[in-house]
């Protein structure tokens, strides 16, 4: 029988007694677990094969819950809670004592975030404990931005997949640090650099490449497809090397389907960035269960969404 259901009111039972949900959100799922249960939280690294030193993200139902959850917040953070949540940013801010370690990894600071998506609203607003999800996906793979997605995971690993549809956004929240009070980007996401600059100022990126100890999840290869795949501004000069292989394309707008390519996705024929953003993770599962020798991608336009993009594709890729 499937594990995805509608059903809120199971989901509630199941995560009171201590057990996983994944939940949708309009970024991703997230694989959930009541925050202060240490056997729900140690399932959810169980389960991910994720390692404790990578701390997980809170989930709250509304900007008020912000004070139980955090010890301080510097005025733009305020200002960046109060103008995109319930929405697509995670902040890290000093937590509060009864945060346990084992969500943050140890670390005095906390990373937490409203998801804008009624389902999920719904059910943070009935539980009386906020939820620790991450990503619902084995650790270094693809995020699953369908229910199908987390239940080819995970299938007899959890008790539900709350459906919620498919996930508006597409990639993950943008994760925003504080230093000295000012905002810095730790993770590039579906919360574009420029709308949180239009309401901060110029924001610092820290999104390194290497595993940085402000955002230890920000390991260089991480979303990626088991198939091997190649980050190109030059689609037509990076087929060129694959000649004979069964190859896959995955483009923004550039249409090239010929006799030479086994299967391609055009992201957004209209050049819509969150188009592209929401269907990016989805084509990147799909192409890599076509039994593909390579997948071929095509770097986006470098600002907007397009810079988040361009960030998970580096990830999933080797680069040539
Ligand atoms: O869109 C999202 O953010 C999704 C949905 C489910 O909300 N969640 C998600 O979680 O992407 P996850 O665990 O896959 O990524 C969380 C990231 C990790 O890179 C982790 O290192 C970072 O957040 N993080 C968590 N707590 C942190 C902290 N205290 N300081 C710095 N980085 C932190
Ligand atoms: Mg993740």
């Amino acid at each position: 029988m499937s594990i995805i259901s509608k059903d809120i009111q199971k989901a509630i039972a199941i995560l009171s007694a201590e057990k996983l949900v994944a939940i949708p959100t309009e970024t991703v799922y997230g694989l959930a677990g009541n925050i202060f249960s240490e056997k729900a939280i140690k399932s959810i690294f169980e389960t991910k094969k994720r390692p404790f030193f990578n701390p997980l993200i809170v989930h709250i139902p509304s900007v008020d819950a912000l004070e139980s959850i955090v010890s301080y917040v510097p005025k733009k953070a305020k200002l960046l809670a109060d103008t995109f949540w319930p929405g697509s940013m995670t902040l890290v801010l000093k937590k509060q004592s009864i945060i346990p370690d084992l969500i943050t990894a140890g670390k005095n600071t906390v990373a937490v975030r409203v998801p804008n998506h009624p389902v999920t609203l719904s059910l943070l607003k009935q539980l009386p404990f906020p939820l620790a999800a991450p990503s619902a996906n084995p650790f270094g793979n693809i995020s699953p931005t369908k229910p199908e997605h987390v239940e080819g995971y995970f299938k007899n690993d959890i008790n539900m997949v709350l459906d919620g549809g498919a996930c508006i956004n597409g990639i993950e929240s943008t994760i925003i640090g504080f230093e000295n009070d000012e905002p810095i980007i730790y993770r590039l996401g579906a919360l574009a650099l420029e709308d949180i600059e239009a309401v901060v100022g110029k924001v610092e990126i820290k999104n390194k490449k290497e595993v940085s100890p402000d955002a230890p999840g920000m390991l260089e290869r991480h979303y990626a497809p088991s198939t091997k795949t190649f980050l190109t501004e030059n689609i037509s000069e990076e087929i060129k090397k694959h000649i004979g292989k069964r190859i896959g394309l995955l483009t923004f707008t550039s249409d090239l389907k010929n006799d030479v390519i086994t299967s391609q996705i055009i992201l957004s024929i209209k050049g819509d960035m969150a188009e592209a953003a929401s269907k990016l993770y989805e084509a990147m599962h799909h192409l890599d269960h076509q039994n593909l020798d390579v997948i071929i991608a095509e770097r986006f336009p470098d600002f907007g969404l397009g810079k988040s993009i361009n960030d998970r594709l580096q990830r999933a890729t080797f680069s040539s």
